[in-house]
C-alpha cells in the first residue's frame, strides 16, 4: 500500500478577494467552490443521502448495473484520476472493475480528502494513492507533475460539470484533455433535464439539509472573513430555471439590511439575492456538443432514471 497526500495551501487571500467582487457585482453571487469548508463538506454528504436528492443513488446504480460493459468499453488504463473527490466513496466501484497500479484524487477540501483516500489506500493494499488537496479549477496543471505516466482515465462523476456556467465548463474540459493526454480517456456523469418539479424537490429537500448547506457558506464568512451576516435574515431559495436549463441556488435577503465582510459594508435590499451556485441540466446531446468541442470524441453512453454516462476518448 502507498499513500501520499500533498496539499497546495489555499490562499486566504483567494476568499477574501473573490468574496469582496462578488459582493461588489450585480447581481451579487460567490463562486460555489467556496461552500467546502469542513462543515460545508459534512452537508454536502448528508445531502447526497436526502430522500428528494436522487441524483447520487442512481448515478451509483447505474454504475452497478452497467459495470461490464463500461468497464469494456474504458479497457485497460494504468491511473485512474479524480477531481472533486471528496469522500471518495464513487471511484471504490470503477477501481474493482478496472483494477488501475495508481489513483489520484483532487479535492479542494485538502483535509477531508487525506482522510478518505488514506481509508480507501488502506482498503486497497497493491494500489498507489496521491491525494492533492487543491483548487483544481485555478490550478489544475500542477496536479500534472505527481501523475504517473500511462493511460489515464479522469473521472468526473455526480453532475459536478453541471456547477460551471458554459464556457467555464468548457474551459475545465479542455484542461482535462491536456491532463489526461491524447490517449486519456473522461467518464463523466451529469444529470439530464427532467420534471421541473422533480428538480425543484432534489434541492429543495424537507429536512432543510440543502438549505443549512447553503446557509453555511455566511457561516463560513463570518469564521473566516470576519463578517457579520446574520443567518436567520436570509433564506435558501433554489428553482429551475428552464430557459437557462439549470437549477439555481440563491441565498434571499430578508430585510433591508447592511453586512460587513472584511471590513467593507454591503447593503443587500430586500428580496436582494446572492447567487451561489448553478446546477445545469443537460440533453445528452447538448453535452456531448460541448465535450466534442473541447477535444473529446464520444466513445459511449449509458443512461437511468435521468441520469447519463458518457466515455470520451479515441476511438481505437
Ligand atoms: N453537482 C451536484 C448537483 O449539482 C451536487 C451538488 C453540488 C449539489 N452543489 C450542490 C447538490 C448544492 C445540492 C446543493 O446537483
Amino acid at each position: 500500500m502507498s499513500f501520499t497526500f500533498k496539499n497546495f495551501p489555499a490562499d486566504r487571500d483567494d476568499l477574501r478577494s473573490d468574496v469582496l467582487a462578488g459582493l461588489a457585482a450585480c447581481p451579487k453571487s460567490i463562486p460555489p467552490k467556496y461552500f467546502y469548508d469542513e462543515a460545508g463538506c459534512r452537508l454536502f454528504e448528508s445531502i447526497c443521502a436526502q430522500p428528494e436528492y436522487v441524483l447520487t443513488r442512481t448515478e451509483g446504480a447505474l454504475l452497478r448495473a452497467r459495470l461490464g460493459d463500461i468497464a469494456a468499453a474504458i479497457g485497460a488504463v494504468d491511473c485512474i484520476v479524480e477531481p472533486g473527490a471528496g469522500e471518495c466513496a464513487k471511484v471504490r466501484l470503477l477501481l474493482q472493475a478496472l483494477h488501475p497500479s495508481h489513483l489520484v484524487v483532487l479535492d479542494i477540501a485538502g483535509g477531508p480528502l487525506a482522510a478518505a483516500a488514506e481509508s480507501l489506500s488502506r482498503d486497497h493494499p497493491g494500489l498507489a494513492v496521491t491525494a492533492l488537496g487543491m483548487d483544481f479549477i485555478r490550478d489544475l496543471d500542477a496536479a500534472a507533475p505527481h501523475l504517473p505516466e500511462g493511460r489515464r482515465l479522469i473521472y468526473y462523476p455526480g453532475s459536478s460539470i453541471g456547477n460551471f456556467a458554459p464556457d467555464a465548463a468548457a474551459t475545465l474540459l479542455t484542461r482535462f484533455r491536456r491532463l489526461a493526454g491524447t490517449a486519456g480517456q473522461l467518464l463523466i456523469g451529469f444529470d439530464l433535464k427532467k420534471d421541473p418539479l422533480q428538480l425543484h424537490a432534489a434541492y429543495n429537500d424537507a429536512a432543510g439539509v440543502t438549505a443549512a448547506f447553503n446557509l453555511n457558506l455566511l457561516e463560513r464568512l463570518n469564521r473566516e472573513l470576519d463578517a457579520d451576516f446574520d443567518t436567520s435574515r436570509f433564506r435558501h431559495y433554489a428553482f429551475y430555471n428552464p430557459t437557462a436549463g439549470r437549477i439555481e441556488m440563491h441565498l434571499a435577503s430578508l430585510a433591508a439590511q447592511d453586512v460587513s465582510v472584511a471590513g467593507q459594508r454591503f447593503h443587500f435590499a430586500l428580496g436582494e439575492t446572492l447567487h451561489t451556485e448553478n446546477s445545469y441540466k443537460f440533453r445528452r446531446d447538448e453535452f456531448s456538443a460541448i465535450a466534442t468541442n473541447a477535444g473529446w470524441p464520444l466513445k459511449a453512453e449509458w443512461e437511468l432514471d435521468g441520469f447519463a454516462v458518457q466515455l470520451y476518448g479515441n476511438v481505437d
